[in-house]
């Protein structure tokens, strides 16, 4: 994952490019570089280990003058973070280039290209286009015709902007799976991984799409699209103010990072795959080796995360077949415990910043774990910080106090995991290819939930004069009806539990009558009989049942039963999609009974005490 920005204008552009880095440093923050194009035609560039800042603080001591350039924020994949992998790269001084995504069949271009008599000067996937766009030029193409013949040969995925040095006034950009968006402004025309990074220069967007390549001069944009020919795409006008964190045209924050969660989980699987294949390295460099040797997982977290830990040790005995462990910071933090044997510590927190989490975690380093792991979604934390390895969940600003997005992410980040522990211990290379095409396909999921609002928005209205509710769930659904009845409690304020189905009898039974609905988390799975079994003791006490389950789920709606279809899925990623129709019935809830949806009483984002 990677933030890459363009600009050809009138005005010289090195402010410009580096403001826009710093907006997309949430994209990646290991490296960054910038390279701009002087007004004598030399090609100036600057890179740097390390943050945005320090890139702009070199070059605020060694201006980069010039109206054409591009600029770079680097999340390593392929080579360690440092300043010779940093973007942009070059060719014999002939063309420069950014590039976010990941081109698969790099190797065997590189073979090509070294055979060839070309000199490589990083160990990123990324140099072998630098390369092939100089053979395009030199053998007497045009930019656009360069990048149009050099991307033919090209496997994976692609943001790309180019320059070729001896042409001052084209900017030519590409885009196959990975965003590219074109700014349009008078004069000028910019690029960016993001329309955020271009909000202080327009609001005035073209969005490419797949296989679309761009030529970009002072005056117009042309585009290609994937088959050669000219198209026109939309110029679309944002209304998103140059602060990122706005509500839009949502009514309130959490119904927005709700929606937001196709494209969040979207962004935390960028170049975390490759192929049918989870890359370790998305956990750090030294990671493929540290995990080999884990043998056991313990995680901790807090709220909402300490939910998605739970799904997490499901998956970890199930599909990794490692013993998990998780349990939640404030207990773990106060009491003996015993550190297994070439274990693996992992926190989950979205702030990165919770005490109980952060105490948790310093307590297993002393107490002497191997490896410490967050899965976090703040990269500068002091989780992030204080932690061995990292996975950044990219849900991007989470503002609402009740978690949504920053979950759902989190179980995605917790898949990955478990596919690349899995790899050392009992998950083969099918096993994993199906975790991965199941990964992929999920945004799509994700958006077919979504449909259902409406649906689940008129539901809601049956809630909103009880005081109790009972969520119900079996195996890795229970954590999902634990994640339920938190949402519905934190921001409606009607008392909710969860229980696992098969507990019902033990107890909550007692509570059972038509005033408290029960709200049922119910895919197809090997547990459906059983817990269609508890249902009917549900309803043989004339309960109200409120069932979420799947289309392939043989159960008819009656009397005291609502049935709400989700479509089909696969038992790994339904704890994911049946995640969202119970964030919507609390949001709904709640705004029937007037609540403050984004600031529910007497909670906080961000729990920095104990
Ligand atoms: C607070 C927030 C929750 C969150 C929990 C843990 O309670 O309101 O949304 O799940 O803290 O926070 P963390 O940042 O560690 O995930």
């Amino acid at each position: 994952m990677c933030g890459i920005v363009g600009a050809i204008a009138q005005r010289p552009v090195a402010a410009i490019l580096l403001e826009g880095l710093r907006r997309l440093e949430y994209r990646g923050y290991d490296s960054a570089g910038i390279a701009v194009l002087d007004p004598v035609g030399t090609l100036n560039r600057a890179r740097t280990l390390g943050k945005v800042a320090r890139l702009s603080e070199e070059v605020a001591a060694q201006p980069l003058p010039g109206t054409l350039g591009i600029a770079h924020t680097r999340w390593a994949t392929h080579g360690e973070p440092a300043t010779h992998n940093a973007h942009p790269h070059i060719c014999r001084d002939r063309c420069v280039l950014v590039h976010n995504g990941i081109i698969e069949n790099h190797e065997i271009l590189r073979r090509e290209q070294r055979a060839a008599g070309h000199r490589f000067t990083s160990e990123t996937d990324t140099e072998v286009v630098v390369h092939a766009l100089y053979d395009e030029l030199i053998a007497g193409h045009t930019l656009i015709d360069a990048v149009r013949q050099a991307t033919v040969r090209l496997r994976g995925a692609y943001a790309l902007g180019v320059i070729d040095i001896q042409d001052p006034d084209h900017l030519v950009a590409a885009r196959q799976g990975s965003p590219l968006v074109i700014g349009v402004g008078f004069g000028e025309h910019f690029i960016a991984s993001d329309v955020f990074a271009l909000l202080p220069v327009t609001n005035r967007f073209i969005f490419l799409e797949e296989g679309d390549i761009a030529e970009l001069t002072r005056e117009r944009v042309r585009i290609w699209d994937r088959d050669g020919l000219p198209v026109e795409r939309p110029v679309k006008t944002s209304s998103v103010a140059a602060e990122s964190a706005e509500r839009g045209e949502y009514r309130h924050f959490m119904l927005k990072e709700i929606f937001e969660q196709p494209r969040a989980i979207a962004d935390t699987l960028q170049g975390r795959l490759v192929g049918n294949r989870v890359l370790p390295e998305a956990f750090g460099n030294q990671a493929a080796e540290l995990f080999s040797a884990i043998e056991a997982v313990t995680i901790v977290a807090c709220g909402t995360s300490y939910h998605a830990a739970l799904v997490a040790s499901y998956w970890m005995e199930a599909i990794a077949g490692l013993p998990c462990r998780v349990e939640v910071a404030s207990e773990y933090r106060y009491r003996a415990h015993v550190v297994p044997q070439h274990a693996l510590f992992v926190t989950i927190s979205q702030s990165g910043e919770t005490a109980d989490t952060l105490a948790a975690l310093r307590l297993a380093k002393a107490s002497g774990y191997d490896t410490t792991l967050a899965i976090c979604n703040v990269p500068e934390s002091s989780l992030v910080r204080e932690s061995d390895l990292v996975l950044l969940t990219h849900a991007g600003p989470e503002i609402g106090v009740a978690s949504t997005k920053a979950f759902t992410t989190q179980l995605v980040a917790l898949l990955l995991l478990t596919a690349v522990l899995g790899r050392f211990q009992r998950l083969d290379e099918v096993g994993e290819a199906r975790v991965v095409a199941l990964l992929r396909a999920l945004p799509g999921k994700i958006e077919e939930v979504l449909a259902l609002d409406d649906r689940i928005a008129a539901l809601a209205e049956q809630f909103v004069d009880k005081h109790h509710t009972l969520f119900l769930g079996r195996g890795e659904q229970y954590p999902i009806a634990m994640e339920g009845a938190l949402k519905l409690k934190e921001i409606s304020y009607i008392h909710a539990e969860a229980y696992p189905a098969g507990e019902l009898k033990h107890g909550p039974l007692a509570l059972i009558d038509e005033d408290m609905p029960v709200v049922v988390v119910a895919p197809n799975n090997a547990l459906l009989e059983k817990l269609k079994s508890n249902l009917e003791e549900v309803r043989a006490r004339g309960g109200q049942l409120y069932v979420f389950a799947d289309f392939q789920v043989p159960m008819e709606e009656g009397d005291g039963v609502t049935v709400i279809r989700l479509p089909e899925t696969d038992d790994l990623i339904d704890p994911v999609v049946f995640t969202v129709p119970l964030q919507l019935l609390a949001y709904h809830v709640a705004v029937l009974k007037g609540t403050d949806v984004d600031q529910p009483r007497n909670l906080a984002k961000s729990v920095t005490v104990e």
